[in-house]
């Protein structure tokens, strides 16, 4: 126990607990916060599905339907028709024959990679010595040094080498599986980065991937419902669906809900299914909340107004930010980094914006590395022309104060 209290003491004297704000209203542009009303410049909520009417309605219907719980997990008894709808739901949307969903998206992730990294961990015990012998050699990841904390976790519970590259540096990447050419390859990625808002550079990926035989997976988290023309996602956005072997992502950013998903090949999921440990030892995701998601991925192909008017909010606030000066990069997509970097000035500016009603907590280590702090500014498609310019017009003056050259 001292251990733990002089490594929370630590954390505390150097400042780095993070203050977590109760929200006390749906997660919309508005949102009220210390009794106090907000504009809340932070949630994944992009296309304001989780307060869509008809979202909620599904769900409400569904859970007065089945019960608040799904009862078990999905190989025994948890598996309900509105799961089985959510899967077929996805792989329309992604273009892919079959998904799983998951409980979350970091659940996906670690169900996904270390299935695929590492298919005997789920089964070791029931194959022979001289089936596991004829198996392809040891597997090697490759993995963006951006990518998000569940692969990198996912990798540490498959117990296969991890090998980083650069950030979308395609010749890093080449170098190094140049380097493992005789190995079993994976290379996985971000579709859309999470604090940074950039997209991964797929064509050249799957490129690599043909030239040096490895397989690909990209967690598209934030590109899914977003990107492309349909809302298929990053691999869509690129000309690329199908191309992939497979696309992971959540169901708790763009789709309004809680939960994530696997979509591939028949063949692939069918494997999945049988070892990946997250889907098997883990409790099926209640099915109200699956209907409102089945909701939620028609609405994505269905309403594509909303996300014209999301692009139009990225457009019209990365015109102003640009403008003040307050970032040099073009976001493509609605998450947009502002890197202040000292992380105490970015907490000292984030509690300056609330005071104002501006809701945008700063972004630390170990989210982002040490000196890259941020405020990870995401937009939604309810976001109005005032209340954007309102936010840049305040952030501008408080940087002029504390003399904050934004990187
Ligand atoms: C890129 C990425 N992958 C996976 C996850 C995990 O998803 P979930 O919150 O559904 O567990 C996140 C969420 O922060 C993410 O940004």
């Amino acid at each position: 126990m001292e251990t733990l209290h002089k490594i929370l003491n630590y954390i505390k004297e150097k400042e780095l607990y993070p203050e977590m704000k109760t929200v006390c209203t749906a997660p919309s542009a508005v949102v009220e916060i210390e009794k106090k009303k907000m504009h809340m410049f932070c949630t994944n909520n992009y296309l304001n599905l989780a307060t869509h009417p008809k979202v909620i309605e599904a769900s409400v219907l569904a859970t007065k339907k089945y019960g608040t719980g799904a009862g078990g997990s999905r190989l025994i008894s948890g598996t309900n028709q509105m799961h089985v709808a959510l899967e077929k739901e996805i792989s329309i949307l992604k273009g892919r024959e079959d998904t799983l969903v998951f409980s979350s998206g970091y659940l996906a992730n670690i169900g996904a990679i270390s299935a695929i990294a590492n298919p005997l961990l789920g089964v070791a015990r029931e194959i022979s010595k001289e089936f596991m012998r004829s198996l392809d050699n040891e597997t090697i990841v490759f993995s963006d040094e951006l990518n998000h904390a569940s692969i990198i976790d996912a990798c540490k519970i498959a117990k296969v080498p991890c090998i980083q590259y650069n950030h979308t540096d395609m010749s890093d990447l080449k170098k190094k599986l140049l380097y493992y050419k005789t190995k079993r390859k994976i290379i996985v990625t971000d579709g859309v980065f999470s604090m940074d808002g950039d997209i991964a550079p797929l064509p050249d990926i799957v490129e690599l991937a043909k030239e040096f035989h490895s397989l690909t997976i990209v967690d598209d988290a934030h590109g899914t419902g977003i990107l492309g023309e349909n809302g298929g996602g990053t691999a869509e956005y690129f000309n690329l669906k199908g191309e992939i072997d497979l696309e992971v992502g959540t169901l708790n950013k763009v789709f309004g809900g809680v939960g994530g998903f696997v979509s591939g090949n028949k063949e692939i999921c069918e494997l999945l299914r049988v070892t990946s440990r997250p889907y098997i030892f883990s409790a099926a995701m209640p099915p109200g909340n699956a209907a409102g998601l089945v909701e939620a991925v028609k609405i994505v192909k269905d309403e594509p107004a909303l996300r014209i008017k999301l692009f139009e909010n990225i457009d019209y606030f990365q015109k102003i930010l640009n403008k003040n000066q307050l970032s040099e990069t073009v976001s493509s997509t609605p998450i947009i980094p502002i890197i202040i970097g000292d992380e105490n000035l970015t907490v000292k500016l984030s509690n300056q914006l609330f005071e104002k009603g501006f809701f945008v907590p700063a972004i630390r280590w170990p989210a982002v590395p040490k000196g890259e702090a941020r405020f990870r500014v995401t937009l939604m498609t309810d976001h109005t022309k005032d209340q954007m310019d309102a936010f840049v017009e305040t952030l501008n003056t408080l940087c002029i104060n504390e003399n904050v050259l934004v990187k």
